[in-house]
């Protein structure tokens, strides 16, 4: 991971939220506060929340009784998550990095982190940090992406940027949102952390979006991926986002299109 993959800043939130959310983040946010619902929980902890989407979704299911303290490391993404809520006295937010969780010990039910491991610089101290503030026999759910060539409209985008930086491809979604995908690996460092009965379920899903562009734009300028392309050439944002909306026209047409998605969704209890 580099240092600009972690930073959500800038006009990234918006975008975002407004394009990448709708594409790939709703329909596993969905399922995971089903899961998360299931085992009642009286305060559940969210970490690297982003702009919201999984807390929109568990404010929508679970009961009246049921807190829910939202966390990320960037302040961008939770100040554009409050604003997609209406007042809620069920919630409370706070800026935090998931490796040092400001919270005593033993204080959640439940925490859950939606695509947010595969951005730990260090995934046992994290995992480590989540069993802390868990009380006994608490729950941890989480998901992360499969590998890209799994995962269509970020595979094709990434390809395309390599042959609009062919020195230096920007390799941002390959190394880190589809860069932790290891079943094995994720269950033996969550046994390392002392979680135990963990149970991993592949969950597939279809991308959907009106034509190209909208996907172009949500990846190449709504996550670090723009910062990365900044790096190498600021003025060529436009342009990479042309080519990436060219390569996802050039694959599934120019109309309404629809990739395939695949994730991993984990639990485990402390
Ligand atoms: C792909 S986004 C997922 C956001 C949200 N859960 C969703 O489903 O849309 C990854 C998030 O992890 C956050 N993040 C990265 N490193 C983090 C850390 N060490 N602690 C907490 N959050 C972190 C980022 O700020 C970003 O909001």
């Amino acid at each position: 991971m580099t240092t600009t993959d972690k930073v959500f800043a800038g006009s990234i939130p918006e975008i975002y939220d407004r394009l990448l959310v709708p594409l790939i983040f709703e329909t596993y946010a969905r399922d995971l506060a089903v899961r998360v619902t299931r085992v009642a929980p009286g305060n559940v902890l969210e970490t690297a929340a982003g702009t919201g989407v999984l807390t929109r979704a568990m404010a929508s299911q679970l009961p009246a009784g049921a807190s829910i303290t939202v966390t990320d490391l960037n302040a961008p993404m939770l100040d554009r998550a409050m604003s997609r809520l209406s007042a809620d006295n069920r919630i409370s937010w706070r800026q935090a990095d998931a490796l040092e969780l400001p919270f005593v010990d033993q204080s959640f039910d439940a925490v859950v982190c939606q695509f947010g491991v595969m951005f730990f610089p260090d995934k046992v101290a994290g995992y480590r940090e989540a069993r802390r503030v868990l009380k006994p026999d608490g729950n941890f759910f989480f998901n992360v992406w499969d590998k890209i060539a799994n995962n269509e409209f970020a595979d094709v985008i990434t390809q395309a940027l390599a042959g609009v930086f062919p020195n230096d491809p920007p390799r941002f979604m390959a190394r880190t949102p589809h860069g932790y995908h290891n079943v094995e690996r994720i269950r033996e460092e969550l046994t390392t952390a002392g979680f135990a009965r963990i149970s991993v379920e592949m969950v597939d899903g279809k991308s959907v979006a009106p034509s190209p562009r909208e996907p172009a734009i949500a990846f190449c300028q709504g996550t670090p991926l723009r910062n990365e392309i900044a790096e190498r050439d600021a003025s060529r944002l436009e342009d990479a986002t042309n080519k990436a909306a060219q390569a996802l026209a050039d694959r599934f047409g120019t109309g309404p299109i629809e990739g395939r998605m695949r994730a991993y969704v984990i639990h485990a209890l402390r």
